[in-house]
């Protein structure tokens, strides 16, 4: 018996616990209910009675030994962080995390309506299913006009007399359905997604987004247009950039213009994104036809107004000098990553 206890008595001092689960196991061992020292103490009871004086005293020493290392232990593992007791190396380098990142177009989106926002312009949104009507008739396009054609369309439903039901091919429904159902002054812009039957290219999808603004209310003229986006410009690519507007047609914009801004890649020195001529096109505008006015419910004679709409996706190239439109709706993670400074 004096040989275990010396064994034991060497085990013990040379302990040390790593885990708290190792020093669990320790008191399990030694004190527990069911432990060495409980044993040794039942077999106390068998010593001859000579034998009980030297070999108690030996026996409480040991017990005491058991019980200050095991505290000894215990209270320096407590103060230990619960990483480090749960044995884990705390030098190793911590894991970094993820951080997502803004769509491109969003970040375009963004920084847009945060311009027009400061100009008084609220967000309107509306379907993207839409009937003949808003995206067609009720904009003064003729019944033959080739963007009805089925090339450029796609119908969901091909109904009898301006009876279809049709993804729309641009945000201008959202002008018709804010109109119809408000009264002037409108001052808004509409972001959207719009669907086109084209061949999916670099340079074409059937899908895109586009933002649209309306302007309506008495006295708005064609210069109140210029001077807005001529300051949308500004604060979107900088000061100092270029417009020029050149006469364009929409059937719901009369006189209508197509705005092009100096080259924000070449500052209009030339390059492959301007075609070498310095200037690129960003957008569509022009003052409201009276006809959409009346279509919609609203004096023509008291009110004007107008509107313009343009790609996310042109805005989007332009900015971070994107080239290939397919990027922006393939969603790899390498291309996404890249705007990850971006915070707007
Ligand atoms: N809706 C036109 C388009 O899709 C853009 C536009 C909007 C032009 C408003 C003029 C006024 O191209």
């Amino acid at each position: 018996m004096q040989s275990k206890i010396d064994q034991y008595t060497s085990e013990i001092q040379a302990f040390t616990a790593a885990k708290a689960e190792e020093l669990e196991a320790f008191r399990i061992k030694f004190l527990g209910t069911k432990g060495i020292i409980k044993d040794l103490f039942e077999q106390f009871k068998t010593v001859s009675t000579e034998e009980k004086r030297s070999f108690g005293k030996v026996l409480n020493q040991f017990k005491q030994l058991a019980e200050t290392r095991y505290n000894e232990l215990k209270e320096n593992f407590d103060a230990k962080p619960a990483a480090q007791q749960a044995g884990q190396d705390l030098t190793l380098p911590g894991d970094g995390f993820e951080v997502g990142s803004r769509h491109p177009l969003s970040l375009v989106r963004n920084e847009i309506i945060d311009i027009f926002k400061r100009l008084g312009f609220v967000v309107a949104e509306g379907p993207e299913i839409e009937d003949d009507w808003h995206n067609f008739s009720a904009l003064n396009f003729p019944e033959e006009h080739p963007a009805r054609d089925m090339q450029d369309t796609f119908f969901i439903r091909k109904g009898e007399g301006g009876d279809d039901i049709a993804l729309r091919t641009h945000t201008s429904s959202v002008q018709v359905r804010m109109m119809e159902n408000g009264k002037p002054p409108f001052r808004a812009i509409m972001p959207g997604r719009v669907y086109r039957n084209e061949a999916i290219s670099a340079r074409a999808h059937c899908f895109f987004h586009q933002i649209e603004g309306l302007y309506v209310d008495e006295n708005v003229s064609f210069s109140d247009l210029k001077q807005t986006l001529y300051h949308f410009v500004q604060e979107l690519y900088g000061e100092g950039t270029q417009v020029r507007f050149r006469p364009s047609y929409f059937p719901f914009t009369e006189p209508s213009a197509e705005m092009d801004i100096s080259c924000t890649i070449c500052k209009g020195a030339g390059c492959n994104m301007c075609k070498y001529s310095g200037w690129v096109e960003i957008l569509g505008c022009g003052m409201v036809d009276p006809n959409v006015l009346e279509n919609c419910g609203i004096d023509s004679k008291k009110y004007t107004g107008f509107a313009f709409g343009m790609g996310m996706e042109r805005i989007a190239n332009l900015k971070y000098v994107i080239r290939d439109l397919r990027l922006f709706s393939e969603n790899d993670v390498r291309f996404l990553k890249q705007f990850q400074s971006e915070i707007i």
